[in-house]
């Protein structure tokens, strides 16, 4: 999983929650370039999605899925074993197929697709997490610990569960944490900094917002610099070397990361509510918000419950082997500052 910690930035005039900070016009050059890199480039007359099969050399396995797919699948694989992508690829030449791993990891794919198909109605229910779950190699045999207790009892959940409030409570509470809509509405360009970690290893980003929905992000990752870049309605990553454009579903989740007005847009943005126990963030006890909507992957929202604003979000981009999840937290300290 993607973990982010996004700080403020000190410099800012209104800090409110969702480390939403900002005010001030932000115009450097990082943003200029970027957004400039994140203008739809001029569409080829042909407009019909690649399939993988047709846009890379090698792909035996995952035919017929959307190319643009593709590397977001690559991802879900990757964060399911706990590795990088050089586990199964020899650098720079992903279509060969010199490494063991990424044969049986061909075989993996057929087979978690067969189960699917044949126990599942073809429902994305047994992915490579479902065994993995973050290692590469699984564990067959059950595990003997302490710690490894079974789910909370049924009488403690719902308890926790009669004493939670309800999520136009929890959300009006937010709305008002983060100063009040208005307040909020004035705020036209924001601007975070925190730290991103990936497989356990972490790497300075920078993040940069425009109203209503424009983002561009900034890490300096081992191999360079990565950019993410969306504009409201399309979006590019690089990778290395190379550029990807975001697929259906990753813009799906850079609208939520995007949103400059979300603590007001959430409820507009998904259907259904409901609100949780949530675990202790750096001693604050937490609720969880839990929004869903027809077709979209869920988003989970951690309130602290002393002063109502958010410290972690948890989002899903789907792909046609799993979810990939990413984990944004937001600083307990530093969100209301002059
Ligand atoms: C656990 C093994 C594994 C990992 C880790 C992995 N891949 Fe793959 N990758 C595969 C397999 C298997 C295929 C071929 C799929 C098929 O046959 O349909 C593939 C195919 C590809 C292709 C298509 C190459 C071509 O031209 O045929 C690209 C691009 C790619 N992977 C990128 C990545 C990236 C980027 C990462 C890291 C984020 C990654 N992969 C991580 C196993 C892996
Ligand atoms: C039903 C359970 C199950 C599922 C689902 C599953 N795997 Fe595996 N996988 C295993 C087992 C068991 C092994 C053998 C572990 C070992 O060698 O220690 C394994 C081994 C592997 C290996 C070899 C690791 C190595 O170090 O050689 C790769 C690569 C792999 N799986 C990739 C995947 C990918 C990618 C997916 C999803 C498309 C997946 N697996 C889904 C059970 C599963």
């Amino acid at each position: 999983m993607t973990k982010v910690y996004l700080g403020v930035v000190p410099s800012a005039l209104v800090v409110i929650g969702l480390s939403l900070c900002a005010g001030i016009a932000l115009r450097c050059t990082a943003w200029r370039a970027a957004t400039a890199f994140a203008r739809e480039p001029d569409k080829p007359a042909d407009d019909t999605p690649k399939m993988a099969e047709q846009q890379f050399k090698n792909i035996q396995a995952l035919k017929g899925v959307p190319a643009e797919q593709l590397v977001p699948t690559m991802q879900f694989i990757s964060a399911s074993l706990g590795v990088e992508c050089d586990f199964c690829h020899v650098d720079r030449q992903m279509d060969k197929d010199d490494k063991k791993e990424k044969q049986t990891a061909r075989k993996m794919i057929a087979m978690q697709l067969a189960i699917n198909r044949a126990s599942f109605d073809g429902k994305v229910q047994v992915t490579c997490h479902t065994c993995h779950r973050g290692s590469a190699h699984p564990v067959g045999t059950p595990i003997l610990s302490a710690d490894a207790g079974g789910p909370h009892s049924q009488q403690e959940s719902s308890e926790a569960h009669a004493n939670l409030p309800g999520s136009d409570q929890v959300l009006d509470k937010y709305v008002v944490s983060v100063g009040g809509a208005d307040v909020l509405k004035k705020i036209k360009t924001r601007k975070e900094k925190g730290t991103m970690e990936v497989s356990g290893q972490q790497f300075p980003i920078e993040v940069y917002c425009e109203a209503p929905d424009k983002r561009v992000s900034i890490s300096q990752i081992r191999n360079g610099r990565s950019v993410t870049a969306f504009n409201g309605e399309v979006g590019w990553l690089t990778m290395g070397n190379r550029v990807h454009r975001m697929s259906t579903p990753e813009r799906e989740a850079a609208r939520v990361d995007a949103e400059m007005y979300f603590p007001v847009r959430v409820r507009e943005m998904y259907e259904e509510f409901q609100v949780l126990p949530g675990e202790s963030l750096e001693g604050h006890a937490t609720m969880v918000v839990a929004a869903s909507g027809p077709g979209q992957p869920p988003l989970r929202l951690y309130f602290d419950q002393g002063n109502g604003l958010l410290s972690r979000l948890v989002r899903y981009t789907e792909t046609p082997l799993g979810r990939v999840p990413t984990q944004i937290d937001l600083p307990i300290t530093g969100r209301l500052t002059g």
